[in-house]
């Protein structure tokens, strides 16, 4: 971890927040690499998850919600962890992850445990009194819900069909870490499936093994993933059963992504403390029922941080040791580097050249300091799949040095051609799977 962590912040793909400040705990800000590696992660979600799907749409809905939506979801009553304080040093520790009953750091004597909410508060308006507290949503799912109506009513969807979205949520962790993992203000990817009861469980079935192979689809090593059933003394207050995409990451199997049968939980709540009616008239059948909801829900940061994980490597190229981050070319954040061999005889404007027609198509970098060798390193140690270097030929027959970084394989290839071929190659994921 602590040279993916290293990586992330020499590179330009995770900083710390406010660090000139001293940093402010467990918030991470993403640099030019690492929104362009996450932009590619959401993106692929959203096109394989919601577009490319007839039974899915999206929906964008506000961070700061009706207070009342935390009462019905049970969040104010029930989102809690327990909390003890040493009484000596002062550190603070989530009862359940303690194996003995003293602290962890000096073994000093714990406080009783007590429920501490992991809603941030806010207030709404300038007075800051209860009627105008606000919270800041701890998951995406609630916006669904309350749109449900809205959604079925906009859209003509018949059940079963599903809403998906990507957003910020936050909560106030007692005890965050590993990086990226666990944060106080994460982005989430998820999707409130509607079904009809009864037909739950094979719903159930079909999210886990269709989001299990979205990981496997975009290149993580099929070994270091599992799904991990929830038995049922780990059971969310809304849950009906659950499942865990996990990926072992250099801390351990940990959750990428939860996969719950949230039953009619939800609409139900929502119905009773709104007064409005959630429920689905099947005109066909002349049925009428409360949906049940099958939630497929991930995190941004952790399946990004299991993606660099995953991609990581040290080997040798060209009599060198290098690092080499043999990212899924679908989610590398730069396509390509353009290099001209020297920094004369014509060499950087038709490399400039080249890359001015290839930026409308790609994302892709320039880069002409030091030795062709040592630019090849820097790309692949940011996931850069291709590297196209112009030399003394390329201005005597239009072509280029083509090398790819996994296998670092070189092919000479016409210019006019690039587009085409870098397109065709950058389609294939790491696993062989086509997009
Ligand atoms: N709506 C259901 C829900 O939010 P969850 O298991 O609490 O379920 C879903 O969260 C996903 O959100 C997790 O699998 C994880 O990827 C991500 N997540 C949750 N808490 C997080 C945190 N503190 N930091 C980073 N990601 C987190």
């Amino acid at each position: 971890m602590d040279k993916i962590a290293s990586l992330c912040k020499r590179r330009g793909f995770v900083f710390q927040s406010s660090e000139i400040y001293g940093g402010l705990g467990s918030c991470w800000d993403y640099g030019p690499l690492g929104i362009a590696l996450k932009k590619n992660i959401t993106e692929a979600w959203w096109r394989d998850m919601i577009t490319s799907r007839e039974d899915m749409v999206g929906l964008d809905a506000a961070i700061l919600m009706h207070p009342r939506v935390w009462e019905a979801s049970g969040h104010l009553a029930g989102f809690t962890d327990p909390l003890v304080d040493c009484k000596k040093c002062k550190h603070r520790f989530r009862a359940d992850q303690l194996t003995e009953q003293k602290c962890p750091d000096c073994g000093g004597e714990l406080t009783e445990s007590r429920n501490f909410n992991l809603m941030f508060k806010t207030f709404m308006g300038p007075v800051e009194d209860t009627a105008s507290v606000v919270y800041l949503r701890p998951e995406t799912a609630q916006g669904i819900f309350v749109n449900f109506q809205n959604v079925l009513n906009a859209s003509r969807l018949k059940i079963p069909f599903g809403i998906g979205q990507i957003g910020k949520s936050f909560r106030n962790e007692i005890t965050p870490g590993n990086f990226l993992f666990r944060t106080r203000e994460f982005e989430q990817m998820e999707i409130e499936f509607f079904v009809k009861p009864g037909e739950d469980e094979q719903w159930h079935d079909y999210w886990k093994q269709t989001r299990f192979n979205w990981y496997l689809k975009y290149g993580l090593t099929r070994a270091r993933l599992r799904l991990r059933e929830h038995g049922t003394d780990e059971l969310a207050h809304y849950a009906k059963g659950c499942a865990d995409v996990e990926y072992e990451f250099p801390f351990g199997w940990s959750e990428l992504e939860g996969i719950a049968n949230r039953s009619d939980f939800d609409l139900k709540q929502h119905s009773e403390f709104s007064g409005k009616d959630l429920s689905y008239f099947n005109e066909e059948t002349r049925e009428r029922f409360v949906p049940y909801v099958i939630e497929p829900s991930a995190g941004v940061g952790r399946p990004l941080l299991a993606f660099l994980v995953d991609a990581y490597d040290e080997d040798t190229a060209e009599g060198e040791e290098r690092v080499v981050l043999r990212l899924d070319p679908r989610l590398a954040p730069i396509k390509a580097a353009i290099f001209p061999l020297l920094r004369k005889a014509g060499h950087p404007e038709k490399a400039l050249a080249i890359r001015d027609v290839l930026k409308e198509h790609f994302a892709v970098a320039y880069d002409q300091a030091g030795s062709i060798g040592r630019r090849y390193r820097r790309q692949d140690e940011i996931g850069t799949p291709f590297g196209i270097t112009v030399d003394h030929d390329t201005l005597k027959d239009d072509t280029v040095t083509v090398r790819e970084r996994d296998s670092m394989q070189q092919v000479r290839m016409p210019v006019d051609r690039l587009v085409d071929e870098l397109r065709a190659r950058l389609s294939v994921g790491r696993a062989g799977v086509v997009a």
